[in-house]
């Protein structure tokens, strides 16, 4: 599987957590078997404004490559003008927020809230791919709310605009973390488009991974809060896809192993 020039080795990615996806923990989940590990969300008016807080999120090391970083805002300029700084930092891809829900978020008309205005996440992918050499990718929700559902419109667009690739979280931002992802919505938009289609949303088991594929035909699956304190999951996943087998949960001393790294 290629997303734009990155090639990746396997079908399960780790999703971007903020607060939890640094630099050890990312290393980790790769060794376990992410084929693609994404940093937290990073603001796009801090990288301009150089803050140092935001400085410490795009630290990475080469082993953890391929490595996506994600770039959240909602100015045209200012996203593209970070972009540039995260190219210059030797990133293998760059993701673009449109599902954070959080109010301090989405009262700048960022993350989810361009959910509600897509000509302008749009533009906003055009200007971050003008802006830079490196593949694009966007994540979104299924919509704003039940009653507006527009991955597939949205889909279509961030692909016209030049997206390399897209994640699809089955929830609408008013959902929050809550209630169950509905698959459906990554089956439409899988059906919508053609460049790749990560699955997200609810895969907190092998078998989840391989009915998430299986159900909407996504090309890749990405894990969330199923890796939380267990990036053997990505280990256990990829071999049950691979050949059916269950590997044993990680014991005491595996997990102690780990913990002492
Ligand atoms: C603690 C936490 C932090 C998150 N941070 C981000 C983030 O920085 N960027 C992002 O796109 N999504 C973020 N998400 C959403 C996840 O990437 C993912 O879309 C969501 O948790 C659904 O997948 P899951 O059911 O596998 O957890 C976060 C979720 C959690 C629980």
């Amino acid at each position: 599987m290629h997303i734009g020039n990155v090639s990746l080795s396997g079908p399960v990615v780790l999703a971007p957590l903020a607060g939890v996806t640094d630099h050890s923990f990312r290393l980790l989940c790769r060794e376990m078997g992410a084929s693609l590990v994404y940093t937290e969300m990073v603001s796009a008016d801090g990288l301009v404004r150089k803050n140092p807080g935001t400085g410490r999120l795009i630290h990475f090391g080469e082993s953890e490559r391929p490595i996506g970083v994600q770039l959240f805002g909602s100015d045209l300029a200012i996203m593209a003008r970070g972009a540039e700084q995260l190219a210059e930092r030797g990133f293998d891809l760059i993701d673009l927020n449109f599902g954070c829900p959080v109010k301090k978020v989405v009262k700048r008309n960022a993350g989810s809230a361009l959910m509600r205005d897509p000509e302008r996440l749009a533009r906003i992918t055009e200007a971050v791919v003008g802006a830079v050499d490196l593949p694009v990718t966007v994540k979104i929700r299924s919509g704003w709310s039940e009653e507006a559902i527009n991955a597939v419109q949205v889909a279509r667009l961030v692909q016209e605009a030049g997206a390399k690739a897209i994640t699809v979280h089955a929830r609408t931002r008013k959902m929050g973390f809550s209630g169950q992802a509905d698959w459906e919505v990554i089956a439409e938009v899988k059906a919508a488009v053609s460049i790749p289609v990560i699955g997200n949303g609810d895969v907190r088991t092998p078998e989840d991974a391989r009915r998430m594929f299986d159900d909407t035909g996504c090309d890749l699956v990405m894990i969330g809060r199923g890796a939380l304190g267990n990036p053997w999951i990505f280990r256990r996943t990829v071999v049950f896809l691979r050949t059916g087998a269950h590997l044993p949960e990680p014991n005491l001393r595996e997990r102690m192993e780990v913990r002492g790294t």
